[in-house]
């Protein structure tokens, strides 16, 4: 029986992979096994070479994810996102087992008009981006025959994500402020963790870097103004801002969409446009509150 190991199981990514394989038909020929940071640490080498098993598919999904912490602290975002991701390399390529390395839009400088492709230059602009970017070169250094999926904007509508943030801050507040000069594609997590699957239980499409996020664009105001709506509350009640505005330490790409194409090439199937994404999300979330 196939076997998937989910490390960083813990975090939105990860519970969501686990939820989806949880729930999929008793008649599933992979067994799925999540660890937390507590239960595995990828930056302990030992530690990793003993979890990774021949024949296995690991879905790296541990990251240091604290963007604005990450400028004042890269060296141990660099531990977790380059020297963990490494260690999973060198695990997998040990013992033959195949990895799948999440990575992000970040690793773009935000300057292009028409969406990146898997192999558009990089040049992060934030030590997070950077620390991305040096965790996909190690990885497809030490295994070429991993896949890196980057992906960008995720949520899952709990916790701190913005779709959380701006549910909250529907209740709170009269008006809220959202930047509408920065681009990308929403993603919902389950929707990831689906393409994650899919790409897991198919043969390797040989190709390094992928893309996956839902499909269409957004910016975050009218992102924030799909959930205020979404919820039922009045969308003029998001203002428009710009990022000038809303300075914050780490500087994010004010054009971030990942093109799909490559994806697509490999015979997989991509993600749904993110409006009905986000309404399946929101419903989600009023059923978790009933
Ligand atoms: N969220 C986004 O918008 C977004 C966008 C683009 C790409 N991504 C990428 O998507 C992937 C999943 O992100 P996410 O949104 O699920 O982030 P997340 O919710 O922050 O989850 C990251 C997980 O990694 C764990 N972790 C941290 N250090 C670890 C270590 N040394 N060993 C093992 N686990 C460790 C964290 O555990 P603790 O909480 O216990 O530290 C957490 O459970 C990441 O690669 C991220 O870079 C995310």
């Amino acid at each position: 029986m196939a076997k998937i190991l989910v490390t960083g199981a813990g975090g939105q990514l990860g519970r969501q992979i686990l939820h989806l394989s949880n729930n999929s038909n008793g008649a599933s020929s992979v067994t799925t096994l999540g660890v937390t940071s507590a239960e595995l640490d990828i930056t302990d080498a030992r530690s990793v070479a003993d979890a990774v098993e021949p024949g296995m598919v690991v879905i790296n999904c541990a990251a240091y994810t604290a963007v604005d912490a990450a400028e004042s602290d890269e060296a141990t975002a660099s531990k977790v996102n380059a020297d963990g991701p490494e260690n999973l390399a060198i695990a997998c390529a040990r013992v033959g087992a195949r990895l799948v390395h999440v990575s992000t839009d970040y690793v773009f400088d935000g300057t292009a008009t028409s969406p990146y492709l898997p192999q558009s230059p990089t040049a992060p602009r934030s030590a997070y981006g950077r620390t991305k970017l040096a965790g996909e070169e190690a990885v497809l250094r030490v295994l070429p025959s991993a896949t890196v999926v980057r992906t960008a904007w995720v949520y899952t509508g709990t916790g701190s994500d913005f779709v959380s943030t701006m549910l909250r801050l529907e209740r709170e507040r009269d008006t809220v402020s959202v930047v509408n000069d920065q681009i990308g594609s929403p993603t919902y997590s389950r929707d990831l963790a689906s393409g994650l699957l899919e790409l897991a239980a198919s043969p390797s499409s040989g190709r390094p870097i992928l893309h996956l996020t839902n499909t269409g664009t957004a910016s975050w105001y009218e992102l924030a103004r799909a959930v205020f709506a979404g919820a039922g509350a009045d969308p003029e009640r998001v203002l428009a801002c710009s990022s000038a505005e809303f300075v914050r330490p780490a500087p994010r790409p004010s054009y971030s969409v990942l093109s799909a194409d490559a994806w697509t090439a490999a015979g997989l199937t991509p993600l749904r446009p993110w409006r009905a994404a986000l309404s399946d999300a929101l419903g989600e979330v009023r059923a978790g509150a009933r």
